[in-house]
């Protein structure tokens, strides 16, 4: 049986993404068949499409770190075709086929069950980046960190990880500050529920190792400067959940945040989260973002767009997610 999807090769410029037909039996290894009915962009998908960055570790690759859909096949007692399953990270897209295709063959302790009521196209608006929201929401609790202690700030607001992060907080009552480039984007993270959008400039000076206390919390995106200035405003035993390097993989700054006013700083890694804080945090994050935000931060496009939507994400032109349905089964 033939089908559509992605394939990056590698050649010796690089590498390079073609929308083509592949068969079944071209499938990699694993015990479960999912027919795909949806997957979404995160910036390491557009990374791998476009060739910038070392995603893919093995060519030729079906990208795509996400997938939902349903199991067609499966050969592992824990599925069983009909099963209606989510897959993010563990290297699909990466080092294994992943979800830019009609078709996966995946190992079956990676998958997720949908959350019920949650369609496979909302699933993978949220996808990793939505993920990996709730994941550092919930570190932040974790750390302690409730409504009442005050302001969170969320950087690279106008992405995947930042718009849910803004929507989640809301939707649990803290009092959310926007943080982006882009000022044109205040309506929509306003509609998401910050009650602030301010500039990456107003988090201040970078290279001051303490500024006044103003967060309680923060997500970050963005990395380097932007980190150091957000844990150099953290206020007392606050906490900061490191996600992405949108801005820079560095980390500037001293320890004083750290040891003058027990600030924690904490690491959220959704790739190879283990599958019970999977099982926890998606039926959280499938309850708790409102209708609206769904609609505002999704937009809907077809797979074959994936390659031009991939250059405009890392050109910084992206807003939210693009969520790519596949076939007309998307109930
Ligand atoms: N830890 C994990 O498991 C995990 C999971 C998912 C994603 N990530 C990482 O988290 C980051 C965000 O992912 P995403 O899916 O939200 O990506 P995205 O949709 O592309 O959003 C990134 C946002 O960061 C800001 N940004 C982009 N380039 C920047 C630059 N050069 N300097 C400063 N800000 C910049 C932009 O926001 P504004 O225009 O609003 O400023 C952009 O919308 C990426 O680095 C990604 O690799 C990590």
């Amino acid at each position: 049986m033939r089908f559509r999807g992605w394939m990056i090769t590698s050649r010796q410029d690089g590498s390079a993404a073609e929308w083509k037909e592949l068969a079944l039996a071209e499938l990699p290894e694993g015990d479960v068949l999912v027919r795909v009915q949806a997957t979404g962009l995160n910036y390491k998908d557009a990374l791998a499409m476009t060739g910038r960055g070392k995603v893919v570790r093995a060519f030729p690759m079906v990208p795509g770190i996400d997938l939902a859909g349903i199991v067609a096949e499966s050969r592992s007692p824990r599925w069983r075709p009909g099963d209606r399953v989510l897959l993010t990270g563990w290297g699909a897209g990466e080092a294994h086929w992943g979800g830019f295709a009609e078709y996966a063959r995946v190992r079956a302790e990676w998958l997720t069950p949908l959350p019920a009521g949650f369609t496979p196209e909302r699933a993978m608006t949220a996808g990793t980046a939505g993920f990996t929201a709730m994941l550092a929401v919930m570190a932040l609790e974790d750390a302690g960190v409730t409504p009442e202690r005050g302001e969170i700030a969320v950087t690279g607001a106008g992405g995947g990880v930042g718009g849910f992060a803004i929507a989640l907080l809301a939707a649990l009552g803290y009092a959310v500050t926007a943080v982006t480039r882009r000022e044109a984007l205040a309506p929509y993270l306003r509609s998401l529920g910050a009650r602030a959008v301010i500039p990456p400039a107003a988090l201040g000076d970078p290279q001051k190792p303490l500024q006044s206390e103003r967060w309680a919390g923060a997500v970050d995106a963005v990395g380097g400067g932007t980190l150091a200035a957000l844990l150099a405003a953290t206020a007392y035993r606050g906490c900061v959940a490191a996600c992405g390097l949108a801005g820079s993989a560095g980390l500037p700054g001293t320890v004083f945040p750290f040891i003058l006013r027990g600030v924690r700083l904490t690491g959220i890694d959704s790739v190879y989260c283990p599958q019970p804080l999977r099982e926890k945090a998606w039926p959280r994050l499938a309850a708790l973002v409102p209708a609206t935000a769904w609609e505002e931060i999704g937009e809907a496009a077809p797979l074959e767009e994936a390659l031009t939507r991939s250059e405009a994400l890392l050109r910084g032109e992206a807003r939210g997610r693009t969520v790519f349905r596949i076939g007309s089964a998307n109930p």
